[in-house]
């Protein structure tokens, strides 16, 4: 079974063709994170005009690249929520549209759980085989899920496709944001993830002292530590805590920028490891998978790795951040599991759609 999956839940406009939930056929992803870099971060409006620009040609290139007809493709799978509501708009008309036109069943997709399913993805086409890193096998049942993007950040234990308990989430921050708002602190371009993991190379993780914040049981909470951040650089700049954040940057030298994001970058992913590591031990679980753009965080990798005393399975990089292959695995196991598609006169969207 084909499925063509859609996602435009933020800035990133991806069009998808996946086998049977497992095997990647095309996953073309155009991202105007240019223009978030441009704006310092996802303009709901820019975004939204972006995907109406480039959303038809993806969907064509998605089709080109898997070497499908319409014809060969079995249904239509698309992001519902969460996400920016005119974004998702954009995404979701377009599905409703192909599905009314081309006749093909269509699904609705949770964003945050497709995540999980970036890690299903385990064989390529011929084509696509060299640029992707996969797994060689699916995740076994019950494994634990530690999901980690821009706007979430939870501990999930998923038991069976669909069936899942939620251990812990955040209470304030998700991770990305985290990384992403300290980016802004050194002055480093967003999205800050990858610009504070490269920042860090050359920095000492023990030069500023960081708290790791206790949000009880499984839980995480990011947003004290953003503040210590920029509390240890106004006092790393020779300032007060009234001094706007939006002027530290030029007071920092490379080596300080260095040393506060390889601080903050080790304690983020102690957090997240300590957490998940707990989890490991109280729940049965026979493997974790990572999920979500902060998964492509190499230090978190290696060290929940080397923490869990189960094996850890995580996406190829082009996975971890937003792309439609996840949506179209996930749209795969909806489609066993339910009779019919939805009505594609009817799908809604849902901005704060919850896992
Ligand atoms: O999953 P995603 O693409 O979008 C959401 O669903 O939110 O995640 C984006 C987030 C951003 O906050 C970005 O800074 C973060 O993932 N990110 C990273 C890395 N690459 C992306 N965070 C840490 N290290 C990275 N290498
Ligand atoms: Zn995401």
């Amino acid at each position: 079974m084909r499925i063509l999956g859609i996602e435009t839940s933020a800035d990133e406009t991806s069009v998808a063709v996946v086998e049977d939930g497992q095997h990647l056929l095309s996953n073309v992803i155009a991202s105007s994170v240019d223009l978030t870099a441009k704006y310092g971060g996802i303009v709901p409006e820019v975004a939204a005009r972006s995907h109406l620009e480039v959303i038809t040609p993806v969907i064509e290139e998605a089709l080109l690249q898997a070497n499908a007809s319409w014809d060969e493709i079995d249904a239509i799978a698309v992001t519902r929520g969460p996400g920016l509501l005119g974004s998702l708009l954009i995404g979701s008309l377009a599905a409703r549209s192909l599905a009314i036109t081309k006749n093909k069943p269509l699904y609705g997709v949770n964003h945050v759980q497709a995540h999980v399913y970036a890690n299903f993805i385990t064989s390529a086409s011929p084509a696509l085989r060299a640029s992707y890193q996969l797994s060689a096998s699916q995740p076994k049942f019950p494994f634990l899920a530690l999901i980690v993007s821009g706007g979430h950040t939870q501990l999930v234990l998923m038991q069976g496709h669909l069936k899942y308990q939620i251990l812990g989430k955040t209470s304030d921050d998700a991770a990305g944001e985290a990384f992403d708002k300290v980016a802004k602190i050194l002055g480093l371009p967003q999205p800050g993830g990858p610009a504070i993991a490269k920042a860090a190379l050359p920095g000492n993780h023990e030069a500023i002292k960081l708290p790791i914040a206790k949000a009880g049981e499984l839980n995480f909470s990011f947003s004290g530590l953003k503040t210590a951040v920029l509390r240890a650089v106004q006092e790393l700049c020779g300032q007060d805590y009234t001094f706007p954040s939006s002027k530290l940057p030029d007071l920092l030298n490379s080596q300080q920028v260095a040393d506060v994001a390889a601080s903050f970058q080790s304690t983020a992913v102690k957090a997240l490891v300590d957490a998940t590591v707990k989890a490991s031990r109280q729940y049965e679980s026979v493997e974790a998978v990572l999920a979500g753009g902060v998964a492509a965080n190499q230090l978190l990798r290696q060290e929940l790795a080397r923490s869990l005393p189960i094996p850890l399975l995580y996406p190829d990089i082009k996975l971890c951040t937003d792309n439609a292959a996840m949506i179209a695995a996930l749209g795969y196991h909806i489609s066993t599991s339910v009779k019919t598609g939805v009505d594609p006169y009817a799908l809604t969207v849902d901005p704060s759609l919850v896992m």
